[in-house]
């Protein structure tokens, strides 16, 4: 029977990773996955995350099954986180949560959850998104559409475009925000667009869906959540699903959740039971591991206070790399203006060049990026820089 099956393109993020473990030269660099390096180019395990591990390891006696819903220390740590241990929505009892494997099993998980809800509904995703949002959703059955987002010619969020989309949205439907550290833009809400989405969406009933994988990444844990926790506290119905691979830097464990703000308790319950059922169906139980280590971190106020620390560090390392960037950028004299790149967050941003500059990058300079230009920062490091920078002036030339 698989003789049916048509052959693929490769993936689109994890093609370009292939690539480049596959080129041989000494001096390639990477700049394609959404994932931390430090200073030596090493995505290293977190000191929290290893204290915590180590004592799990210690303690551990059994291997037996938690639950559908995943661990409830992490579950509760991840709410806190979130929505802040006091908001009103959690007060209320009007937010249940389950554990899933990563933030894509966690998109997976609310995307079927809407989809029994509410048969086919339409989701509305960001010009651009993360790729993988698309098969991810219309797997569980959702209907896709766009609202414009990132205005590639003024690099910055087109934020009277999306307003005028989504107007034209009908009731119910959903409405896909990156909660900070847009990927693949890094162009985010400001604060006042976050308050002016929220009025629309109240305005017109959409429900907010907002990925939320970079919580910590941008500003700061609190900082980041603001519109998050905005639209829990004023609108009746909030999707937001969440990660801890990059701010944990638990990638390979698969560590996410999916939260669901409902208008009442008793709805609270019956779409925690539905999620629940939805994930029973799909994949059982989720992995405990990494949960078991961020939950521990995220109770443990020792350990709390340490990722606290190393997160900063990490998101002091990328705005102050993107600060170097452009000043590198710059001393070349290239005919275009990066600036844009030190007002954007997270790990990504575009640099607006060409698929056709984008393959001379990889294929004459071994530098790897997504084929739309999208970076990671967190590739570049004080040795490597200068080559970056002079790699594009090339291309540019
Ligand atoms: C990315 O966007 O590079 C990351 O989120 C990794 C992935 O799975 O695509």
């Amino acid at each position: 029977m698989f003789e049916t099956l048509k052959p693929l393109p490769p993936d689109a993020i994890l093609g370009i990773m292939t690539l480049f473990r596959a080129d041989q030269h000494p001096g390639k660099i990477d700049l394609s996955v959404g994932v931390y390096q430090d200073e030596k180019g090493h995505t290293p395990v977190l000191d929290s995350v290893k204290r915590a591990e180590r004592a799990i390891l210690d303690k551990q006696d059994t291997k037996t099954y938690v639950a559908i819903a995943g661990n409830a220390l992490f579950n509760k740590g991840v709410e806190e986180l979130i929505y802040g241990p006091n908001h009103p929505a959690l007060r209320a009892g009007r937010v249940s949560t389950v554990q899933a494997p990563g933030g894509s099993g966690a998109l997976s998980v609310a995307g079927h959850l809407l989809s029994r809800a509410k048969p086919n509904a339409r989701v509305y995703l960001s010009d651009p998104s993360w790729p993988n949002h698309l098969p991810l959703l219309k797997t569980a059955g959702l209907t896709l559409e766009n609202y414009p987002y990132y205005d590639y010619r003024n690099h910055r969020v087109d934020f009277d475009a999306m307003a005028a989309k989504l107007e034209t949205a009908n009731a119910g439907e959903l409405v896909l925000i990156h909660g900070c550290c847009h990927n693949p833009s890094g162009a985010d809400l400001s604060n006042e667009q976050w308050q002016a989405l929220t009025a629309l969406c109240e305005r017109r009933g959409l429900v907010p869906f907002v990925d939320f994988a970079y919580q910590g990444l941008a500003e700061g844990l609190e900082q980041d959540a603001y519109g998050a926790r905005l639209m829990a506290e004023r609108l009746p119905e909030v999707v937001i699903v969440t990660s801890c691979s990059k701010n944990l830097g638990l990638y390979r464990e698969r560590v996410g959740a999916a939260s669901f703000v409902s208008a009442t308790a008793e709805q609270s319950k019956l779409a925690l039971a539905n999620a629940m059922n939805v994930a029973r169906g799909i994949y059982s139980m989720p992995p405990d591991h990494g949960a078991a280590i961020a939950g521990k971190v995220f109770a443990d106020r020792e350990l709390s206070a340490l990722w606290s620390k190393e997160l900063e560090e990490m998101r002091g390392r990328l705005n102050s790399l993107r600060k170097l960037l452009v000043l590198k950028l710059a001393e070349r004299d290239t005919p275009m203006d990066f600036s844009f790149i030190a007002k954007e967050r997270g790990l990504f941003s575009f640099l607006g060049i060409t698929r056709e500059q984008v393959i001379r990058l990889r294929e004459e300079f071994h530098v790897y990026m997504i084929e739309s230009s999208r970076i990671n920062i967190a590739g570049i490091n004080h040795a490597n820089v200068d080559y970056v920078a002079d790699s594009i002036a090339a291309v540019l030339r």
